[in-house]
């Protein structure tokens, strides 16, 4: 007899930044890649949002959108604003910097594991993901959120 897999409810992920064009889209993606290519896509639901207002409905930044092309990853999410409901809705809500951990632990307290993407990179003297934003550096940063995304896998240890 064929053995039966039990369905579970998806891992719910949120990965959060401040304006939801740079960062988090990136991560969203990267990580959607990698659960994608796993073959773990039904046993997922992945999104990102900001901290901030400013950009929502927005496509992602072109140089976001940039780097992804060039490494053959697909995007077409649009920016929207983190909320209360989020922090009960996800399993993991994964910040970019300091700053938005702390501005999602101010929002409130819920089920969610808040958690800071470069822990999921220990080799990495970074703690923060730079904003490029400001910068540039999307190269750097792609390097950054895909070790970390990969090390995030690994962590949450689904399909073993
Ligand atoms: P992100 O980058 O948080 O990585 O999306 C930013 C995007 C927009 C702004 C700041 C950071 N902004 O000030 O509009």
């Amino acid at each position: 007899m064929k053995s039966q897999q039990i369905p579970r409810p998806p891992i719910k992920v949120l990965f959060v930044c401040l304006g939801n064009i740079c960062r988090s889209p990136m991560a969203e993606a990267v990580f959607t890649h990698l659960v994608n290519e796993a073959n773990l896509a039904d046993q997922f639901e992945i999104d990102s949002a900001g901290t901030g207002n400013w950009h929502v409905g927005e496509t992602a930044h072109h140089g976001t959108l940039g780097i992804l092309q060039q490494k053959q990853i697909p995007y077409n999410g649009r920016a929207r604003q983190i909320n209360a409901a989020d922090l009960d809705y996800y399993d993991y809500i994964i910040t970019m910097d300091d700053s938005n951990f702390e501005d999602v632990n101010s929002i409130g307290k819920g089920r969610a594991e808040v958690a800071s993407l470069l822990s999921f990179a220990p080799n990495q003297q970074l703690t923060e993901v730079p904003d490029p934003y400001y910068h540039g550096g999307f190269d750097k940063v792609f390097d950054l959120v895909h070790e970390s995304c990969v090390g995030l896998l690994e962590h949450i240890g689904v399909g073993a």
